[in-house]
């Protein structure tokens, strides 16, 4: 622990740090400096210990925890996920997460992560598309282009080379804040009427939309021969984005199975339909995209390793850049087991202050 010296504090990436942190590394930098270090975490699968996260489900949004380890290194994330808190001025998804020692139990880090999972998620996607898309790919659809979208449209440029972007979101003004956004990054971007007018010609189509219910935002007949379809905001039970006749024509790659089967597009097929799992292909022992026509679907929910590896990206980044504050998070007596006495010296303190202000 280089930085983290005091037994007493825990370092905190507040949004301010976050911010600044990502700016100082370089937003492309940063998204595929992150990208690697998800594609690595992945090629190491099975040194981590996997659960499903624990959904916390409500009539208007979903609470959850992401917990993972490698053995090493235990981290969480807090998310969640209540489409109608745009209408009150708050974010669809919020998050922040924790990354510790295995060894003493100790964390070391707290940060924000609503910055921080947008910038994974879009890595995340980029990395797979890499496998997934043809190679050849320039143009992507961004259907719901809310807080996510303009994420997705950078790691996908800096990652796997798209520059033509086409919008759609059944709010104008969401298109018209992502076209503003991303000006002077070189994309050609063109704001459609319709998903079918979006999805017409291109070889990525990015489904990012936020809505608590089955929605069909695209039909089968919108999904030609050699699309990889990047499916994001589909992420809860009864929560999808595509209808099920394109997932039966498409070749289907998931992060975890055992989550995936209940919160990802595949909650519509039989527990059994076949899929193929983001790792597998990462470290040569699936097949990625084999042929051209081939329609490749990746079912994203987010998963637990992606929140990981993002910890540990940040983590290494505080000590050059200073960029957190240490926070007072952590009891630390002068006797680890005189934790009472510790609150006994602080009264003490207190009244001897009251009394020489009297
Ligand atoms: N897979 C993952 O790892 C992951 C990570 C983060 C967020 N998400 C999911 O991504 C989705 C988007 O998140 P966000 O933070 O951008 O939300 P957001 O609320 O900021 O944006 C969502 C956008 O979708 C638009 N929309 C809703 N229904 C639509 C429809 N039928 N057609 C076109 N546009 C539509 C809305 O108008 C809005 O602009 C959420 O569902 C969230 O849960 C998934």
């Amino acid at each position: 622990m280089t930085f983290n010296q005091h037994l007493n504090t825990v370092p905190f990436v507040s949004v301010d740090h976050m911010m600044k942190l990502v700016l100082t590394v370089g937003i492309d930098t940063f998204l595929r400096e992150l990208a690697e270090v998800i594609e690595e975490d992945f090629r190491r699968w099975e040194t981590f210990d996997k659960t499903p996260r624990i959904a916390a489900h409500s009539p208007d949004g979903v609470i959850e925890l992401m917990p993972t380890s490698d053995g090493t290194l235990y981290g969480f994330k807090y998310v969640n996920g209540h489409p109608k808190n745009t209408r009150q001025g708050r974010q669809t998804v919020t998050a922040f997460g924790v990354l510790s020692d295995v060894g003493n139990g100790y964390p070391m880090l707290l940060s924000e992560m609503t910055i921080l999972t947008a910038l994974r998620t879009a890595a995340t996607s980029a990395v797979v598309a890499r496998y997934l898309a043809r190679k050849d790919a320039r143009s992507m659809a961004i259907i719901g282009n809310g807080a996510q979208s303009e994420f997705q449209a950078r790691a996908f440029k800096s990652i796997m080379g798209i520059d033509t972007l086409k919008l759609f979101d059944i709010d104008p003004a969401a298109s018209a804040k992502c076209q503003r956004n991303l000006e002077g990054l070189g994309f050609s971007i063109e704001i459609c009427d319709s998903a079918e007018r979006a999805v017409e010609g291109v070889e990525i189509i990015t489904t990012v939309t936020a809505d608590k219910q089955c929605a069909t935002i695209l039909t089968d007949n919108m999904v030609g021969p050699g699309v990889h379809i990047n499916a994001v905001g589909g992420d809860c039970p009864g929560k999808t984005e595509l209808h099920r006749n394109i997932l039966l024509r498409s070749d289907i790659f998931v992060e975890y199975p055992p989550q995936t089967r209940v919160e990802g597009e595949i909650q519509q097929l039989a527990k059994d339909h076949p899929v193929t799992e983001l790792w597998q292909v990462m470290t040569g022992a699936a097949d990625g995209r084999t042929s051209e026509g081939q329609i490749t679907l990746f079912d994203s929910v987010g998963f637990a390793t992606e929140d990981f590896s993002a910890l540990r990206y940040v983590r290494s980044k505080l000590e050059a850049t200073g960029l957190y504050e240490e926070l007072d998070l952590l009891a630390d007596p002068d006797e680890p087991r005189d934790l009472y006495g510790m609150l006994l010296r602080c009264e003490a303190s207190l009244k001897s202050r009251a009394a020489l202000a009297s």
